[in-house]
């Protein structure tokens, strides 16, 4: 009797370490990774994904972030600022430009005209160009803007040299200055010979002043020009 005990004993015994043994083989089994997870880091063509479309949609902004931080921390970039900062505060001692000026900037580049406009203080300052930088330069094709007539105080152009159209350009600043405002372009540098033929460019303007300016490294000449009441 107690043999048999023993014996059915034993075999309880057996039967549970292999049961014990099965689950651990069990458990070490699942908590392996399947093979389609892989590691990021140890698969370098593996590109991480966004981890939700909210992260997607964060993702480009914070690269234009950082490509416009490392840009406008560049000399050049602060040279090209300071340089439109001497017109802008030569239009201000003119009283053409205050706080409150509205200002278009046509064909903004990459806005360093926006900017300098912004350190002056102004707190309305559109830039437009083919190619938008954000956030100082919306896309806009300066031959055709997209605004309503006399909507800005200040029209600035440095690049009328550039434009396709220079008759078709110049009649858009013009439209979207409203009468007392004043449009100011700048051209590679030029006496009254040459500043006469840009004059005959605007139709609304009368000439206020020109004036050799040293503009993005370039010798530049500034025209500035009165939005008048139109007789047609
Ligand atoms: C206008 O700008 C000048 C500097 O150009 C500044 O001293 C002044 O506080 C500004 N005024 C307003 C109302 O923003
Ligand atoms: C700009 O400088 C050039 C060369 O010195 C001169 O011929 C021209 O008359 C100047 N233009 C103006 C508007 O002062």
């Amino acid at each position: 009797m107690e043999k048999h005990i023993q014996i059915f004993l034993k075999k309880i015994s057996y039967l549970s370490i292999t049961i014990a043994t099965l689950t651990l083989l069990l458990t070490f089994l699942f908590q392996t990774p399947p093979q389609t997870c892989i590691d990021p880091k140890t698969n370098p063509h593996h590109k991480p994904h966004p981890k939700s479309s909210c992260d997607a949609a964060h993702r480009p902004i914070t690269t234009i972030d950082k490509r416009n931080h490392r840009l406008w921390s560049t000399n050049a970039w602060r040279k090209s600022v300071d340089s439109f900062s001497a017109i802008f505060n030569h239009l201000q001692t003119l009283k053409h430009l205050n706080n409150h000026t509205h200002a278009l900037v046509s064909s903004a580049g990459g806005g360093q005209a926006v900017m300098s406009l912004q350190q002056i203080g102004l707190h309305e300052i559109t830039g437009v160009e083919l190619i938008d930088s954000p956030p100082l330069v919306s896309r806009a094709d300066p031959h055709n803007l997209p605004f309503f007539d006399g909507v800005f105080n200040l029209g600035f152009s440095a690049h009328l040299d550039q434009a396709l159209f220079p008759s078709r350009y110049v009649r858009e600043l013009e439209r979207t200055v409203r009468v007392g405002g004043v449009c100011v372009v700048c051209v590679e540098e030029c006496g009254d010979g040459e500043v006469k033929e840009v004059l005959k460019l605007f139709r609304k303007l009368e000439f206020s002043q020109a004036r050799n300016v040293t503009l993005m490294g370039s010798k530049m000449t500034m025209i500035i020009t009165r939005r008048i009441k139109t007789r047609s």
